[in-house]
């Protein structure tokens, strides 16, 4: 089943998601869902906020950015296999040099923006069995897990922007609060 994907303005992409508990809903059905919604968008992350639901659990598929790269671009090796679902997720650590990476978002449609963060994550969170993992992240496949962490957290990547940059993207982030975009998936607005 395919979601429309929570446009930026709905409140559901501001708050602190919560946790699930075992047994309260079916994630392998949710994850899923989840994936399909996001390969129908082209994406490469897809948090539960971004379809309504305030729950801590992200779906990842970076493995297309790789195979779309073009002839002489270097393959990013931490995006091999790199498809996942993460449940209750919590970031242990972040460490290494904060480096510039052009993000961009499926609930912010025609914005790109590069961002800076730690080159290396690691990561405590559970699978669709409910196992417990600890792992540890670099390069872009870290990149996708703290853009999507951020989301149920209710942090955005625009909010990481300088004063001004996000001065420069004001009319254009207002502009999808009211519906007023251009995206090839559906998408909700928040009235
Ligand atoms: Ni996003």
């Amino acid at each position: 089943m395919i979601y429309p994907i929570v446009a930026y303005g709905d409140p559901v992409l501001r708050k602190e998601a919560k946790d699930i508990k075992q047994g309260e809903i079916d994630v392998k059905k949710l994850s899923e869902d989840m994936f399909e919604t996001m390969y129908s968008a082209s994406g490469v992350g897809l948090a539960a906020p971004q379809i309504g639901l305030n729950i801590r659990m992200f779906v990842v598929d970076g493995t297309p950015i790789n195979q779309n790269a073009e002839e002489g671009e270097e393959i990013d090796h931490s995006l091999t296999g790199f498809k996942k679902v993460f449940i209750n997720a919590e970031i242990l650590e972040e460490s290494g040099e904060e480096w510039a990476y052009e993000e961009g978002c499926l609930s912010i449609p025609g914005i790109r923006a590069d961002v800076y963060r730690p080159e290396t994550v690691k990561i405590k969170y559970l699978d669709t069995d409910w196992v417990e993992h600890t792992e540890e992240y670099s390069g872009i496949a870290a990149r996708i897990i703290q853009h999507e962490y951020d989301h149920i957290d209710g942090i955005l990547f625009t909010d990481h922007l300088t004063p001004l940059k996000k001065q420069m993207l004001k009319k254009k982030l207002n502009n999808i609060q009211k519906g007023i975009v251009d995206a090839e998936y559906k998408m909700k607005f928040y009235k």
